[in-house]
């Protein structure tokens, strides 16, 4: 019987020559999903003897990710905002950029709660995830008022243009208890049904159409829908932004994820979008921006 070292090395070196940029991580969490343990066992235990059914099992999915499929797909899960999402090919994985998305809507919804809200005082905050995919911005965020014990001032609802990653959304929220909570419906942007929103958050598709052509990676396993912005990248945002005076409270404020060269451009986009809105962006633990604020009305 072979031991997990000697599984180990031939598979990160063929992961290598295949062209992962991350070869030996992927190789542990493959072999950990293979043998049923976490990639500490597996790091911590090199001589443990692998069974021939968990040995034969690593070796197809080593052989999967060699093709090119991204290991979050292989195991069918990705860690967002420190909670697990399934994921497939119905929709993007999860990135950790985007956790910002999550942090920026955690501290707007507590300031917002702490001060009441406005004209509708008493009543539920309303939060929007636009483009939910996997569900992750929308079920992170309510798992963070879950814990904080503010999830019954808010309500939380999530779209997505997909069919696919709608389904896969819900499966996501019954995996967390939210399925009740968090409504995920299929539509064009805000679902035209939605009462006014006072946060409306968005991680939409902002990749050049061009560059998405030549991306690779887990783009080429990732649905176009989720990724393609159009020419410049900013079409989808662009229509987001149009719908915002329409879409939010007075006071209202859209979150949006963009690209880290988009700022001056979405930053226009969303003033000559939103006249006399405060429009801001919130930069990433690098410096580079990553997320447009926009304030319908700022005080
Ligand atoms: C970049 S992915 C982000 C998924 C998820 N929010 C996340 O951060 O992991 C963009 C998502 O927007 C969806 N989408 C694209 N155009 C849309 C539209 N017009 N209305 C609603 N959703 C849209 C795609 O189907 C995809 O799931």
């Amino acid at each position: 019987m072979a031991t997990i070292g000697e599984l180990l090395a031939p598979a990160v070196e063929r992961l290598r020559a295949a062209g992962s940029d991350t070869p030996r991580l992927d190789a542990e969490l493959l072999l950990a999903r293979a043998v049923g343990t976490d990639r500490t066992g597996i790091i911590a235990h090199p001589e443990a003897p692998v069974g021939p059914g968990a040995a034969a099992a690593f070796a197809a999915d080593v052989e999967r990710r060699a093709a090119g499929e991204p290991v979050a797909y292989i195991r069918g899960l990705k860690e967002f905002h420190g909670v697990a999402f399934s994921t497939d090919a119905r929709a993007l994985i999860p990135r950790p950029e985007t956790e910002l998305l999550v942090d920026a809507a955690v501290d707007e919804v507590l300031v917002r709660l702490a001060r009441g809200t406005g004209a509708r005082r008493g009543e539920r905050l309303r939060i929007v995830d636009v483009g939910t995919g996997t569900g992750a911005v929308a079920i992170a965020l309510a798992i963070v008022l879950r814990r904080r014990r503010v999830l019954d001032a808010v309500e939380v609802r999530a779209s997505d243009v997909s069919p696919d990653a709608v389904a896969l959304a819900r499966e996501n929220a019954a995996a967390h208890g939210l399925l009740d909570v968090v409504r995920i419906e299929l539509a064009d942007l805000v679902p035209a049904d939605a009462p006014l929103q006072d946060l409306v958050l968005a991680n939409l598709p902002y990749i050049p159409s061009a560059t998405v052509d030549v991306l690779g990676g887990s783009a080429d396993h990732e649905p176009r829908v989720a990724l393609d912005g159009g020419p410049d990248g900013l079409d989808v945002i662009r229509r987001l932004l149009a719908t915002l005076p329409a879409v939010t409270t007075r006071d209202g404020v859209a979150l949006l994820e963009i690209g880290a060269d988009q700022g001056e451009t979405a930053a226009e986009a969303a003033r000559a979008a939103v006249p006399g809105a405060g429009v801001e962006i919130l930069p990433d633990l690098t410096g580079r921006p990553r997320v447009l604020r926009v304030e319908r009305s700022p005080a």
